[in-house]
Formats: structure tokens, C-alpha cells, sequence
């Protein structure tokens, strides 16, 4: 067994501490590149009035981004309000789970008083002993105004800095409620309630959230949220091998930040399962070589979260046999959206590496076969781009991760994106090995198209 030194609960509770597969990071010292937004959003909030919007893909690292700026922004004497929307929610119920949010965490140890305070609205108390469910206060709330009273009062007595984070905004199903949101940010600005908003949703634009009527661009900074650079996606792998003393081999440490597709999800998940195979091997380890990874990348796949690998299992599970390879092929390459001739090129490229010799559909079939994968009954994997026909691009991004790490599993290293160059001038870890746009040498990064004769 092993990682020498460690006893199977020390592997879990450092593990712990090092990686957060299934949790969203509130602490800048895991939270890995995301320096810029975190600036961005620190200079936003100096503004009096003005609040933050981060819009991401679904995993890219929203939650994870509101809250360490949430926790960077709270003056010490408390701590962040934390509420999620939901389908059901509308715009009272949000503001009632605010509202006893607020009331619930008092002022921290920081401070001597330890006595909490209680909020008055239409009536009703709010705190202080008073046990109200939030179907009360919600009730007792008639008007955006009397919502900017609620907070007006918390900005007064929850603390010096207060910030409230709206995760997943979006979530709110009806459109009219989440435009309250927008005369909110207004009223709020008039009457200079010194509370900070931090939302965040996976919508495109503000407008498709808030209404384009009353949007609220002039209160809001929007942050959008890009898929996690190299670095940071190294740095993940890096602190958490050296965590236990141990190096990990460059290639490997590049092939997790390839098939992980920029998701922080698939980096930690695969990183945690690996680190277990280390200590379940029976020699001691003291790199993380490629046998370790294999290990470590099937226990990740099939780990993965059963809403995230359905769409790939109708896709592929009691199909013929060809479906497999196609939607490898459309996973692979850095673009997003792409070509029906560019996919066949991938997958000729990907049936000339299966191991059984196993012959290629025609282009037609390719192409008929593909567009299934637009259907329910094949998981909607794909859909097509509007008004380009004969383009195509992941419905959900997120499951093009998902699909790499399938295929890499089965020994079919896919091209993955290319380092870009100006993320790589921003080395910010002196302990991370990789200082340049090109890789290092001898790492093999996925096959060429060109490499392989283009095989028709
Ligand atoms: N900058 C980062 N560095 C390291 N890990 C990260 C980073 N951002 C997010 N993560 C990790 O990635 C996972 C997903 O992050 P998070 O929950 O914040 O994403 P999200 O965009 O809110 O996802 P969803 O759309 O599902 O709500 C979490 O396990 C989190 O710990
Ligand atoms: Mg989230």
C-alpha cells in the first residue's frame, strides 16, 4: 500500500483539504486562476451602487468565484449571506431567505457583542427570538420598496460590509420576478444602501435575465467567466501531488489539464481518484506515472455524477457499435462548433487508432448518424448551430469533458486545445513547472491529423 507515511484516513482528510471535487471554493489560496476577475471584482465594488454578475457555462466555477470574492469583500464582524434560487422561487421568497439569513448569523466572535439583531417589516419581526418561516416574510413583503426597507435595515445592523450572493439567479423560472431584481439594484442605489449584490447564472446576456426594459447595466459589472486556464488547471494537479510529497509525472499533469476540457470539476475528480490509486498501489510511489492515472481516470469516470454521463450513455450504450467513435469525434479539436466535414476528419482519425481493425461508415451515413445525436432519445448530445447547417456544437459544454475522458480511457488520446500564448505569460506560481506557450519536450499532447496520413 501506498504513499509512504499515510494511513488510508490522512490520504482522505488531506485530500480533503486539497482538493474540492464536489463543493464550490470560498478561499483565494484554492482558487486558482481567477486573479483577474478577483481584481476586477475587488475595483468594482469600491463603486457605491454597483453590484457583480458572473455568468459562466454550468461548472466552469461561478459559486466558486462569488464566494471567495463574497468572503474578500464581507468585513470581518460577520459573514456573507449566501441564498440560491430556485424554479419555484420568486422574488419575495428570495429576499424572506435573505432576510433570515442576516438575522441568523449575528456578528462573528471578532466582536464583543455577540447580540443579534431583528429586522421590522409591515408588521412582523424578523429575528430576535421571533421564530417567522420564510412563507411569512415572503407574505409580508408587497413592494420592491418594502424589500429595500428589509435591506436598508440589514445594511444597517448585520455589519460594516455586507454582501449577498444570488447563486444561480438563472434558476428562477419566472422572468417577471427576476426583473424585480433590476428596480431592486435601482431603489437600492437611490436610497445608497451600502449592500453589495453578487449573482450569478449561466445565461448568455443580462438582458435574458433581468429584461431588457429595466435592466440594470449601470449597477451591475458583469463577469464572464471563461474555462479555467493551463496554469490554473496544473496548478490543481501540482498542489495536490506535492501535498504528499510527491511529483507527478509532466505528461500526465498535461493530459489531466487536456481531457479535463477547462472544467475544475473533471480536474480535481481525476487528480482525488488518482492519488487513491497511488496509495492503493502496492509499491510505493513517489511520482504519479501514467499507470496511476489510468487507474485514477476510470475510477473518475465512474464516479462522475449520473446526470452528467446520461446524455453520453443514451448516446452510446445499446447503439451500434460506430456510435461510440462518432461522438469521440465530435469532441475532439479545441473548436467548440464545428463542421460535419471536420468531425468525419476526427473520426476517420479515431477509427484508424481502434485497436480492432474495425472498418469506417461513409460520410452520409456519418452525417445522418450525428444529426440523431440532436434527438431526446440520444441524450439532445448535440445541437445545431442555427442558420449554419452542417455545424454543430455541444448542447451542454460541460459533457464534452466527459467525453474526452471516455475516450482517453479507452486509449484514444483526443486533440485537445492548445495552450494559448497570452495565458501563458501570466506565469503566477513560481512552484509551477510550466513557463512557456509551447510544451514541453517529448510530451505527447494527442495525435495530429497530419501525423496519422489524414487515413481516408
Ligand atoms: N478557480 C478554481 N480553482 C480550482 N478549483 C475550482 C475553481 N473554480 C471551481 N473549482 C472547483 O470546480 C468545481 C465546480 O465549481 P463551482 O461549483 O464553483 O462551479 P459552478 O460554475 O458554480 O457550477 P454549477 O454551474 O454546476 O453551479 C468545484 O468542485 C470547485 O471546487
Ligand atoms: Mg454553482
Amino acid at each position: 500500500m501506498t504513499i509512504l507515511g499515510y494511513f488510508e484516513d490522512q490520504v482522505g482528510a488531506k485530500l480533503a483539504e486539497v482538493l474540492s471535487a464536489s463543493h464550490p471554493i470560498n478561499s483565494i489560496e484554492h482558487l486558482k486562476g481567477r486573479d483577474k476577475e478577483l481584481e476586477t471584482i475587488r475595483r468594482s465594488l469600491y463603486a457605491p451602487g454597483r453590484h457583480i454578475f458572473i455568468v459562466g457555462d454550468r461548472g466552469v466555477g461561478k459559486s466558486s468565484l462569488a464566494a471567495t470574492a463574497a468572503f474578500g469583500y464581507q468585513s470581518s464582524d460577520s459573514t456573507p449571506i449566501f441564498v440560491s434560487g430556485s424554479p419555484s422561487d420568486t422574488f419575495n421568497t428570495v429576499i424572506a431567505n435573505i432576510a433570515s439569513q442576516a438575522v441568523r448569523y449575528p456578528r462573528t466572535e471578532n466582536i464583543k457583542s455577540t447580540q443579534s439583531f431583528s429586522i421590522q417589516i409591515s408588521g412582523i419581526t424578523i429575528g430576535a427570538g421571533t421564530e417567522r418561516s420564510d412563507i411569512d416574510i415572503a407574505a409580508a413583503i408587497r413592494s420592491v420598496g418594502d424589500a429595500v426597507e428589509i435591506l436598508s435595515q440589514i445594511a444597517e445592523r448585520h455589519s460594516e460590509k455586507p454582501v449577498v450572493v444570488v447563486d444561480e439567479f438563472d434558476a428562477i423560472r419566472d422572468g417577471n420576478e427576476r426583473n424585480m431584481f433590476a428596480a431592486l439594484l435601482k431603489q437600492m442605489g437611490d436610497r445608497a444602501i451600502n449592500i453589495k449584490f453578487i449573482f450569478t447564472g449561466i445565461a448568455k446576456s443580462l438582458d435574458e435575465l433581468l429584461g431588457a426594459h429595466q435592466s440594470a447595466h449601470r449597477q451591475l459589472e458583469t463577469i464572464e467567466l471563461p474555462k479555467l486556464g493551463w496554469e490554473a488547471r496544473h496548478e490543481i494537479v501540482e498542489s495536490a501531488v506535492a501535498a504528499f510529497g510527491l511529483d507527478v509525472d509532466e505528461r500526465v499533469r498535461w493530459r489531466i489539464a487536456m481531457v479535463s476540457d477547462g472544467y475544475p470539476y473533471y480536474v480535481h475528480s481525476i487528480t482525488e481518484k488518482t492519488l487513491w490509486a497511488a496509495f492503493s498501489a502496492e509499491d510505493p510511489v513517489i511520482e504519479i506515472g501514467w499507470d496511476l492515472f489510468s487507474l485514477g481516470l476510470r475510477d473518475a469516470i465512474s464516479s462522475i455524477n449520473a446526470e452528467l454521463k446520461r446524455p453520453y450513455e443514451k448516446a452510446v450504450l445499446h447503439r451500434d457499435p460506430e456510435f461510440e467513435d462518432i461522438v469521440w469525434s465530435t469532441a475532439d479539436h479545441e473548436d467548440l462548433v464545428r463542421s460535419l466535414n471536420d468531425m468525419y476528419e476526427s473520426y476517420k482519425v479515431i477509427v484508424a487508432k481502434r485497436a480492432d481493425g474495425r472498418t469506417k461508415i461513409e460520410r452520409s451515413r456519418y452525417a445522418s448518424q450525428v444529426r440523431k445525436l440532436k434527438g431526446l432519445s440520444f441524450g439532445s448530445v448535440m445541437r445545431q448551430e442555427e442558420d449554419r447547417p452542417g455545424w454543430y456544437s455541444y448542447r451542454e459544454k460541460m459533457l464534452r469533458g466527459y467525453v474526452r475522458m471516455q475516450a482517453e480511457a479507452n486509449g484514444i488520446e483526443l486533440i485537445g486545445e492548445r495552450p494559448n500564448p497570452r495565458q501563458a505569460m501570466h506565469v503566477a506560481n513560481a512552484r509551477s513547472g510550466y513557463r512557456g506557450s509551447s510544451l514541453p519536450p517529448g510530451v505527447r499532447t494527442g495525435r495530429k491529423i497530419s501525423d496519422l496520413g489524414g487515413g481516408s
